[in-house]
Protein backbone atom coordinates (compact mmCIF):
# COMPACT_ATOMS: atom_id res chain seq x y z
CA UNK A 1 0.00 0.00 0.00
CA UNK A 2 1.75 2.77 -1.45
CA UNK A 3 -0.80 5.45 -1.47
CA UNK A 4 -2.81 6.71 2.12
CA UNK A 5 -6.23 7.06 0.52
CA UNK A 6 -9.56 6.20 2.29
CA UNK A 7 -11.70 3.65 0.22
CA UNK A 8 -14.79 5.41 -0.58
CA UNK A 9 -17.06 3.81 -2.61
CA UNK A 10 -18.50 4.85 -6.18
CA UNK A 11 -21.82 5.91 -7.06
CA UNK A 12 -22.97 3.04 -9.60
CA UNK A 13 -23.44 4.41 -12.97
CA UNK A 14 -27.16 4.89 -14.85
CA UNK A 15 -28.64 1.75 -15.43
CA UNK A 16 -27.99 0.22 -18.67
CA UNK A 17 -25.74 3.14 -19.61
CA UNK A 18 -23.52 1.07 -21.74
CA UNK A 19 -26.69 -0.68 -23.57
CA UNK A 20 -28.08 2.31 -24.15
CA UNK A 21 -24.56 4.38 -25.71
CA UNK A 22 -25.19 1.03 -27.83
CA UNK A 23 -28.45 1.77 -28.75
CA UNK A 24 -29.26 2.88 -32.39
CA UNK A 25 -30.28 6.32 -30.33
CA UNK A 26 -27.57 6.24 -28.25
CA UNK A 27 -25.01 5.97 -31.19
CA UNK A 28 -26.82 9.28 -32.93
CA UNK A 29 -26.64 10.98 -29.64
CA UNK A 30 -24.71 9.73 -26.99
CA UNK A 31 -24.07 13.60 -25.38
CA UNK A 32 -27.39 13.26 -23.28
CA UNK A 33 -26.57 9.84 -21.90
CA UNK A 34 -22.83 11.29 -20.62
CA UNK A 35 -24.36 14.04 -19.10
CA UNK A 36 -26.60 11.32 -17.06
CA UNK A 37 -23.35 9.70 -16.35
CA UNK A 38 -22.01 13.37 -15.12
CA UNK A 39 -24.93 13.67 -13.44
CA UNK A 40 -24.25 10.48 -10.82
CA UNK A 41 -20.73 11.77 -10.23
CA UNK A 42 -17.07 12.49 -11.84
CA UNK A 43 -16.20 8.93 -11.35
CA UNK A 44 -18.99 6.13 -11.18
CA UNK A 45 -18.87 2.25 -11.26
CA UNK A 46 -19.61 0.37 -14.10
CA UNK A 47 -20.16 -3.35 -12.41
CA UNK A 48 -17.93 -4.79 -9.41
CA UNK A 49 -14.71 -3.56 -11.59
CA UNK A 50 -14.57 -0.93 -13.91
CA UNK A 51 -15.22 2.79 -13.28
CA UNK A 52 -16.59 5.61 -15.81
CA UNK A 53 -14.76 8.98 -15.76
CA UNK A 54 -16.12 12.26 -17.22
CA UNK A 55 -14.55 15.04 -15.67
CA UNK A 56 -11.68 16.99 -17.73
CA UNK A 57 -9.45 17.13 -15.30
CA UNK A 58 -9.90 13.88 -14.03
CA UNK A 59 -9.56 12.57 -17.44
CA UNK A 60 -6.12 14.09 -18.02
CA UNK A 61 -4.78 12.85 -14.63
CA UNK A 62 -5.54 8.94 -15.96
CA UNK A 63 -3.57 9.78 -19.55
CA UNK A 64 -0.73 11.70 -18.24
CA UNK A 65 -0.17 10.21 -14.93
CA UNK A 66 2.63 7.53 -14.87
CA UNK A 67 0.94 5.12 -12.61
CA UNK A 68 -1.63 4.59 -15.12
CA UNK A 69 -0.97 2.19 -17.85
CA UNK A 70 -3.11 0.71 -20.62
CA UNK A 71 -4.55 -2.81 -20.24
CA UNK A 72 -2.14 -4.63 -21.57
CA UNK A 73 -1.68 -8.29 -23.07
CA UNK A 74 -0.37 -9.54 -19.87
CA UNK A 75 -3.64 -7.92 -17.83
CA UNK A 76 -5.94 -8.96 -19.97
CA UNK A 77 -4.59 -12.68 -20.41
CA UNK A 78 -4.90 -12.64 -16.60
CA UNK A 79 -8.29 -11.86 -16.91
CA UNK A 80 -9.11 -14.12 -19.65
CA UNK A 81 -9.85 -11.32 -21.95
CA UNK A 82 -6.75 -12.78 -24.52
CA UNK A 83 -6.90 -15.79 -26.66
CA UNK A 84 -3.42 -16.91 -28.43
CA UNK A 85 -5.89 -16.01 -31.28
CA UNK A 86 -4.26 -13.67 -34.02
CA UNK A 87 -6.52 -11.01 -33.23
CA UNK A 88 -4.91 -10.64 -30.14
CA UNK A 89 -1.97 -10.94 -31.26
CA UNK A 90 -2.75 -8.28 -33.88
CA UNK A 91 -3.49 -5.64 -30.94
CA UNK A 92 0.19 -6.18 -29.35
CA UNK A 93 0.82 -3.14 -30.87
CA UNK A 94 1.02 0.73 -29.40
CA UNK A 95 -2.37 1.16 -27.72
CA UNK A 96 -1.24 -2.17 -25.65
CA UNK A 97 2.11 -1.23 -24.94
CA UNK A 98 3.27 0.09 -22.03
CA UNK A 99 7.10 1.18 -21.18
CA UNK A 100 9.61 0.15 -21.89
CA UNK A 101 8.67 -1.33 -25.24
CA UNK A 102 5.80 1.43 -26.23
CA UNK A 103 8.69 4.15 -26.51
CA UNK A 104 10.71 1.72 -28.62
CA UNK A 105 7.87 0.54 -31.23
CA UNK A 106 6.44 4.28 -30.84
CA UNK A 107 9.88 5.92 -32.33
CA UNK A 108 9.83 3.05 -34.94
CA UNK A 109 6.39 4.29 -36.20
CA UNK A 110 6.78 8.21 -36.04
CA UNK A 111 8.61 8.44 -39.40
CA UNK A 112 5.39 9.55 -41.39
CA UNK A 113 4.38 11.74 -38.97
CA UNK A 114 7.15 14.03 -38.92
CA UNK A 115 6.70 17.84 -40.05
CA UNK A 116 9.05 16.91 -43.41
CA UNK A 117 7.08 13.28 -43.93
CA UNK A 118 3.82 15.69 -43.82
CA UNK A 119 4.93 18.09 -45.87
CA UNK A 120 6.15 15.57 -48.62
CA UNK A 121 2.68 13.98 -48.52
CA UNK A 122 0.37 16.46 -48.35
CA UNK A 123 0.72 17.51 -52.10
CA UNK A 124 -1.07 13.55 -52.66
CA UNK A 125 -3.48 14.58 -50.02
CA UNK A 126 -4.51 17.72 -51.85
CA UNK A 127 -4.91 15.39 -55.10
CA UNK A 128 -7.16 12.64 -53.65
CA UNK A 129 -9.20 15.19 -52.15
CA UNK A 130 -9.92 16.62 -55.39
CA UNK A 131 -10.20 13.14 -57.02
CA UNK A 132 -12.43 12.22 -54.21
CA UNK A 133 -14.91 15.13 -54.51
CA UNK A 134 -14.93 14.74 -58.38
CA UNK A 135 -16.39 11.43 -57.78
CA UNK A 136 -18.56 12.65 -54.97
CA UNK A 137 -20.07 15.22 -57.72
CA UNK A 138 -20.15 12.75 -60.08
CA UNK A 139 -22.59 10.91 -58.17
CA UNK A 140 -24.57 13.41 -56.99
CA UNK A 141 -25.32 14.78 -60.46
CA UNK A 142 -26.54 11.34 -61.84
CA UNK A 143 -28.48 10.20 -59.20
CA UNK A 144 -29.29 13.30 -56.84
CA UNK A 145 -28.30 11.58 -53.78
CA UNK A 146 -24.81 9.80 -52.68
CA UNK A 147 -23.45 7.70 -49.56
CA UNK A 148 -20.51 10.03 -48.20
CA UNK A 149 -19.13 7.98 -46.28
CA UNK A 150 -18.58 5.35 -49.05
CA UNK A 151 -17.79 8.08 -51.49
CA UNK A 152 -15.86 10.19 -49.56
CA UNK A 153 -15.50 9.82 -45.74
CA UNK A 154 -13.54 6.85 -45.15
CA UNK A 155 -12.54 6.15 -49.21
CA UNK A 156 -10.18 9.23 -49.08
CA UNK A 157 -8.45 8.45 -45.58
CA UNK A 158 -8.00 5.20 -46.88
CA UNK A 159 -6.32 5.78 -50.36
CA UNK A 160 -3.86 8.54 -47.52
CA UNK A 161 -3.27 5.91 -45.88
CA UNK A 162 -2.70 3.53 -48.69
CA UNK A 163 -0.62 6.20 -50.29
CA UNK A 164 1.84 6.29 -47.07
CA UNK A 165 2.73 2.67 -45.80
CA UNK A 166 2.70 1.62 -49.89
CA UNK A 167 -0.26 -0.45 -49.74
CA UNK A 168 -1.09 -0.69 -53.69
CA UNK A 169 -3.77 1.70 -54.74
CA UNK A 170 -6.46 -1.03 -56.58
CA UNK A 171 -6.62 -2.68 -53.04
CA UNK A 172 -8.31 0.58 -51.37
CA UNK A 173 -11.47 -0.74 -51.44
CA UNK A 174 -10.51 -4.25 -50.08
CA UNK A 175 -8.25 -1.81 -47.34
CA UNK A 176 -11.66 0.26 -46.74
CA UNK A 177 -13.13 -2.63 -45.70
CA UNK A 178 -10.67 -4.44 -43.24
CA UNK A 179 -10.44 -1.40 -41.89
CA UNK A 180 -14.49 -0.77 -41.14
CA UNK A 181 -14.18 -4.33 -39.83
CA UNK A 182 -11.33 -4.76 -37.31
CA UNK A 183 -12.80 -1.83 -35.70
CA UNK A 184 -14.62 -3.55 -32.73
CA UNK A 185 -10.90 -5.28 -32.20
CA UNK A 186 -10.65 -2.06 -29.77
CA UNK A 187 -13.83 -1.79 -28.85
CA UNK A 188 -14.65 -2.70 -24.39
CA UNK A 189 -17.95 -3.97 -25.33
CA UNK A 190 -18.08 -5.59 -28.29
CA UNK A 191 -20.48 -7.78 -28.86
CA UNK A 192 -20.21 -11.78 -30.17
CA UNK A 193 -21.15 -10.97 -33.46
CA UNK A 194 -18.91 -7.50 -34.07
CA UNK A 195 -16.01 -9.97 -32.43
CA UNK A 196 -16.24 -12.36 -35.06
CA UNK A 197 -16.50 -10.33 -38.13
CA UNK A 198 -13.31 -8.30 -36.80
CA UNK A 199 -11.18 -11.32 -35.86
CA UNK A 200 -11.66 -12.44 -39.11
CA UNK A 201 -11.14 -9.51 -40.78
CA UNK A 202 -7.73 -8.77 -38.74
CA UNK A 203 -6.82 -12.82 -39.73
CA UNK A 204 -7.15 -11.56 -43.52
CA UNK A 205 -5.65 -8.33 -42.87
CA UNK A 206 -2.68 -9.23 -41.19
CA UNK A 207 -2.07 -12.32 -43.69
CA UNK A 208 -2.57 -9.39 -46.91
CA UNK A 209 0.03 -7.38 -45.08
CA UNK A 210 2.44 -10.47 -44.72
CA UNK A 211 2.91 -11.23 -48.28
CA UNK A 212 3.11 -7.71 -49.04
CA UNK A 213 6.03 -7.26 -46.16
CA UNK A 214 7.56 -10.75 -47.75
CA UNK A 215 7.31 -9.06 -52.02
CA UNK A 216 9.10 -5.87 -50.32
CA UNK A 217 11.46 -7.72 -48.46
CA UNK A 218 12.38 -9.70 -51.60
CA UNK A 219 12.17 -6.67 -53.64
CA UNK A 220 12.44 -3.47 -51.64
CA UNK A 221 10.92 -0.14 -52.70
CA UNK A 222 11.08 3.09 -51.31
CA UNK A 223 7.94 2.97 -49.77
CA UNK A 224 7.04 3.01 -45.90
CA UNK A 225 7.22 -0.82 -45.58
CA UNK A 226 10.68 -1.43 -47.41
CA UNK A 227 11.97 1.49 -44.82
CA UNK A 228 10.05 -0.53 -41.98
CA UNK A 229 11.65 -3.72 -42.89
CA UNK A 230 15.08 -2.52 -43.11
CA UNK A 231 14.89 -1.66 -39.82
CA UNK A 232 13.44 -4.30 -38.67
CA UNK A 233 16.24 -4.59 -36.11
CA UNK A 234 15.57 -1.70 -33.66
CA UNK A 235 18.38 -1.00 -31.18
CA UNK A 236 18.99 -4.62 -29.58
CA UNK A 237 15.64 -6.20 -30.01
CA UNK A 238 14.15 -7.76 -32.88
CA UNK A 239 11.07 -6.39 -34.42
CA UNK A 240 9.32 -9.76 -36.00
CA UNK A 241 7.52 -9.46 -39.43
CA UNK A 242 4.46 -10.58 -38.22
CA UNK A 243 4.86 -7.75 -35.42
CA UNK A 244 5.07 -5.28 -37.96
CA UNK A 245 2.30 -6.24 -40.11
CA UNK A 246 0.23 -6.17 -36.57
CA UNK A 247 1.19 -2.56 -36.36
CA UNK A 248 0.13 -1.98 -39.72
CA UNK A 249 -3.48 -3.08 -39.63
CA UNK A 250 -3.72 -1.15 -36.69
CA UNK A 251 -2.15 1.94 -38.07
CA UNK A 252 -4.83 1.56 -40.82
CA UNK A 253 -7.71 1.29 -38.78
CA UNK A 254 -6.29 4.09 -36.63
CA UNK A 255 -5.58 6.45 -39.11
CA UNK A 256 -8.89 5.58 -41.60
CA UNK A 257 -11.58 5.20 -38.82
CA UNK A 258 -11.26 8.36 -37.15
CA UNK A 259 -10.84 10.51 -39.69
CA UNK A 260 -13.64 9.14 -41.46
CA UNK A 261 -15.64 10.28 -38.48
CA UNK A 262 -14.29 13.40 -38.63
CA UNK A 263 -15.59 14.12 -41.98
CA UNK A 264 -18.79 12.85 -41.49
CA UNK A 265 -19.50 14.96 -38.60
CA UNK A 266 -18.00 18.10 -40.26
CA UNK A 267 -21.02 17.40 -42.58
CA UNK A 268 -23.50 17.15 -39.84
CA UNK A 269 -22.04 19.95 -37.83
CA UNK A 270 -22.30 22.40 -41.30
CA UNK A 271 -25.44 21.58 -41.87
CA UNK A 272 -26.55 21.98 -38.24
CA UNK A 273 -24.66 25.27 -37.88
CA UNK A 274 -24.77 26.84 -40.95
CA UNK A 275 -24.11 30.23 -39.43
CA UNK A 276 -20.81 28.58 -38.16
CA UNK A 277 -20.10 27.13 -41.76
CA UNK A 278 -20.16 29.88 -43.75
CA UNK A 279 -18.15 31.98 -41.59
CA UNK A 280 -15.52 29.12 -41.50
CA UNK A 281 -15.80 29.14 -45.33
CA UNK A 282 -15.15 33.18 -45.43
CA UNK A 283 -12.51 32.75 -42.41
CA UNK A 284 -9.83 30.40 -43.90
CA UNK A 285 -7.67 31.37 -41.12
CA UNK A 286 -9.67 30.33 -38.56
CA UNK A 287 -9.40 26.44 -40.14
CA UNK A 288 -6.86 25.38 -37.46
CA UNK A 289 -8.69 26.43 -34.34
CA UNK A 290 -12.12 25.22 -36.71
CA UNK A 291 -10.34 21.39 -36.81
CA UNK A 292 -10.02 21.31 -33.03
CA UNK A 293 -13.41 22.97 -32.20
CA UNK A 294 -14.90 20.04 -34.61
CA UNK A 295 -12.68 17.28 -32.43
CA UNK A 296 -13.61 18.72 -29.33
CA UNK A 297 -17.59 18.94 -30.03
CA UNK A 298 -17.62 15.20 -31.55
CA UNK A 299 -14.57 13.32 -31.13
CA UNK A 300 -14.31 10.39 -33.75
CA UNK A 301 -12.64 8.71 -30.24
CA UNK A 302 -15.11 9.13 -26.91
CA UNK A 303 -13.24 6.49 -24.43
CA UNK A 304 -9.68 5.93 -23.26
CA UNK A 305 -8.93 3.11 -21.12
CA UNK A 306 -6.37 2.60 -18.43
CA UNK A 307 -5.72 0.69 -15.63
CA UNK A 308 -3.61 2.30 -12.30
CA UNK A 309 -0.72 0.05 -11.45
CA UNK A 310 -1.07 0.79 -7.88
CA UNK A 311 -4.14 1.92 -5.16
CA UNK A 312 -4.97 5.72 -6.09
CA UNK A 313 -7.67 8.00 -5.97
CA UNK A 314 -9.55 9.83 -8.64
CA UNK A 315 -11.50 12.95 -7.63
CA UNK A 316 -11.81 11.63 -4.05
CA UNK A 317 -12.77 7.94 -5.06
CA UNK A 318 -10.39 4.84 -4.13
CA UNK A 319 -9.37 2.70 -7.26
CA UNK A 320 -7.17 -0.61 -6.34
CA UNK A 321 -4.70 -1.24 -8.12
CA UNK A 322 -5.41 -3.31 -11.76
CA UNK A 323 -9.51 -2.16 -11.84
CA UNK A 324 -10.44 -0.81 -15.60
CA UNK A 325 -11.13 2.53 -15.75
CA UNK A 326 -12.81 3.91 -18.82
CA UNK A 327 -11.67 8.08 -19.13
CA UNK A 328 -14.75 9.32 -21.06
CA UNK A 329 -12.95 11.92 -23.68
CA UNK A 330 -16.17 12.93 -25.51
CA UNK A 331 -17.99 13.78 -22.06
CA UNK A 332 -14.47 15.74 -20.76
CA UNK A 333 -14.59 17.37 -24.38
CA UNK A 334 -17.68 18.82 -22.78
CA UNK A 335 -17.03 19.05 -19.06
CA UNK A 336 -18.33 22.38 -17.91
CA UNK A 337 -16.13 23.19 -15.84
CA UNK A 338 -13.54 23.45 -18.65
CA UNK A 339 -15.52 24.31 -21.75
CA UNK A 340 -18.19 27.23 -21.28
CA UNK A 341 -21.44 26.47 -23.05
CA UNK A 342 -19.61 22.99 -24.02
CA UNK A 343 -22.35 21.60 -26.26
CA UNK A 344 -22.58 24.19 -28.51
CA UNK A 345 -19.91 24.36 -31.57
CA UNK A 346 -18.37 27.49 -31.93
CA UNK A 347 -15.59 28.32 -34.22
CA UNK A 348 -14.91 31.60 -32.58
CA UNK A 349 -14.20 29.91 -28.83
CA UNK A 350 -11.16 30.99 -27.22
CA UNK A 351 -8.31 27.76 -27.76
CA UNK A 352 -8.48 25.79 -25.16
CA UNK A 353 -6.89 22.02 -25.10
CA UNK A 354 -9.43 19.49 -25.34
CA UNK A 355 -8.67 15.53 -25.22
CA UNK A 356 -9.99 14.74 -28.48
CA UNK A 357 -6.19 13.25 -29.55
CA UNK A 358 -5.83 11.72 -26.24
CA UNK A 359 -3.02 13.38 -23.93
CA UNK A 360 0.09 11.83 -22.02
CA UNK A 361 2.57 9.06 -23.75
CA UNK A 362 -0.50 7.68 -26.03
CA UNK A 363 -1.31 10.80 -27.63
CA UNK A 364 -2.04 10.49 -30.91
CA UNK A 365 0.45 9.42 -33.25
CA UNK A 366 -1.40 9.90 -36.64
CA UNK A 367 -2.86 13.50 -35.22
CA UNK A 368 -0.53 15.86 -37.48
CA UNK A 369 -1.87 13.33 -40.24
CA UNK A 370 -5.60 14.25 -39.25
CA UNK A 371 -5.05 17.92 -38.80
CA UNK A 372 -3.11 17.90 -42.42
CA UNK A 373 -6.15 16.19 -43.71
CA UNK A 374 -8.90 17.88 -42.58
CA UNK A 375 -6.92 21.08 -43.57
CA UNK A 376 -7.10 19.75 -47.00
CA UNK A 377 -10.11 18.49 -47.28
CA UNK A 378 -12.86 20.49 -45.33
CA UNK A 379 -12.36 23.88 -47.76
CA UNK A 380 -12.49 22.14 -50.37
CA UNK A 381 -15.61 20.67 -49.01
CA UNK A 382 -17.24 24.29 -48.33
CA UNK A 383 -16.51 25.65 -51.35
CA UNK A 384 -17.24 23.06 -54.10
CA UNK A 385 -20.32 21.80 -51.53
CA UNK A 386 -22.02 25.10 -50.23
CA UNK A 387 -25.45 23.60 -49.90
CA UNK A 388 -24.45 19.76 -49.50
CA UNK A 389 -26.62 18.58 -46.33
CA UNK A 390 -27.79 14.99 -45.59
CA UNK A 391 -30.49 13.34 -46.99
CA UNK A 392 -31.53 10.33 -44.43
CA UNK A 393 -30.30 9.53 -41.01
CA UNK A 394 -26.44 8.20 -40.52
CA UNK A 395 -26.01 5.28 -39.81
CA UNK A 396 -23.01 3.92 -37.17
CA UNK A 397 -21.58 0.75 -35.84
CA UNK A 398 -22.11 0.43 -32.05
CA UNK A 399 -18.94 1.17 -29.84
CA UNK A 400 -17.82 3.03 -27.21
CA UNK A 401 -14.06 3.85 -28.46
CA UNK A 402 -14.91 4.92 -31.62
CA UNK A 403 -17.21 7.17 -33.41
CA UNK A 404 -17.80 5.01 -36.75
CA UNK A 405 -20.26 5.49 -39.47
CA UNK A 406 -21.68 3.16 -41.93
CA UNK A 407 -23.20 5.04 -43.95
CA UNK A 408 -23.96 9.34 -44.46
CA UNK A 409 -27.09 9.89 -46.88
CA UNK A 410 -25.98 13.68 -48.68
CA UNK A 411 -27.89 15.70 -51.67
CA UNK A 412 -27.29 19.35 -52.25
CA UNK A 413 -30.58 20.15 -53.15
CA UNK A 414 -31.15 23.49 -51.10
CA UNK A 415 -31.42 23.45 -47.49
CA UNK A 416 -34.26 24.65 -45.33
CA UNK A 417 -33.20 27.92 -43.36
CA UNK A 418 -32.33 27.35 -39.73
CA UNK A 419 -31.59 29.87 -36.90
CA UNK A 420 -28.28 29.45 -35.33
C1 LIG B 1 -9.66 12.72 -36.18
C2 LIG B 1 -8.71 11.83 -36.20
C3 LIG B 1 -8.15 11.13 -35.00
C4 LIG B 1 -8.55 11.12 -33.69
C5 LIG B 1 -9.73 11.88 -33.08
C6 LIG B 1 -7.65 10.26 -32.97
C7 LIG B 1 -7.71 10.03 -31.60
C8 LIG B 1 -6.80 9.29 -30.89
C9 LIG B 1 -6.78 9.14 -29.46
C10 LIG B 1 -7.77 9.77 -28.50
C11 LIG B 1 -5.73 8.35 -29.13
C12 LIG B 1 -5.29 7.97 -27.72
C13 LIG B 1 -5.97 6.71 -27.24
C14 LIG B 1 -5.53 6.37 -25.83
O1 LIG B 1 -4.91 7.18 -25.14
O2 LIG B 1 -5.84 5.25 -25.40
C15 LIG B 1 -5.10 7.97 -30.37
C16 LIG B 1 -4.00 7.13 -30.44
C17 LIG B 1 -3.44 6.75 -31.62
N1 LIG B 1 -3.76 7.21 -32.88
FE1 LIG B 1 -5.18 8.54 -33.34
N2 LIG B 1 -6.75 9.73 -33.84
C18 LIG B 1 -7.00 10.25 -35.09
C19 LIG B 1 -6.30 10.00 -36.25
C20 LIG B 1 -5.23 9.17 -36.34
C21 LIG B 1 -4.46 8.93 -37.53
C22 LIG B 1 -4.69 9.64 -38.87
C23 LIG B 1 -3.53 7.98 -37.22
C24 LIG B 1 -2.47 7.33 -38.07
C25 LIG B 1 -2.36 7.40 -39.32
C26 LIG B 1 -3.68 7.66 -35.82
C27 LIG B 1 -2.90 6.75 -35.13
C28 LIG B 1 -2.93 6.58 -33.77
C29 LIG B 1 -2.02 5.70 -33.08
C30 LIG B 1 -0.94 4.81 -33.70
C31 LIG B 1 -2.36 5.79 -31.73
C32 LIG B 1 -1.73 5.03 -30.57
C33 LIG B 1 -0.64 5.89 -29.97
C34 LIG B 1 0.00 5.25 -28.76
O3 LIG B 1 -0.61 4.39 -28.12
O4 LIG B 1 1.14 5.65 -28.47
N3 LIG B 1 -4.72 8.39 -35.32
N4 LIG B 1 -5.75 8.56 -31.42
Amino acid sequence: MDTATAPSAAPPAPRGVIRRLQSRQGREDPFPLFEEIRSAGPVVSHGPHALLVTGYTECLQILTDRIWQVPDHKWRAARGLDTDGLSAKVLITLPRLNPPLHGRMRRLQSGPFTPAALERIRPTVRTLVRIHLDQLDAELTRYGQADFVGKVARALPVAVMCEILGLPSEDRALVARYSLDTAALTEPFATPAQTVVADAAAAEFHTYVMALLDERARTPGTDLMSQWLTHERLGTERVPRDELAAHIVFLVGAGAETTSSLFATAVQAFEQYPGQARWLAAHSEALPQAIEELTRWDPSVQNAVRVPTRETTVAGTHVPAGTLVHALIAAANRDPAHFPDPHTLDFRRPPRRSLAFGAGIHYCLGAPLARLNAAEFLPELLRRFPTLHTDGPATRTPGLNLRTFLTLPVSRRPRPVLTH
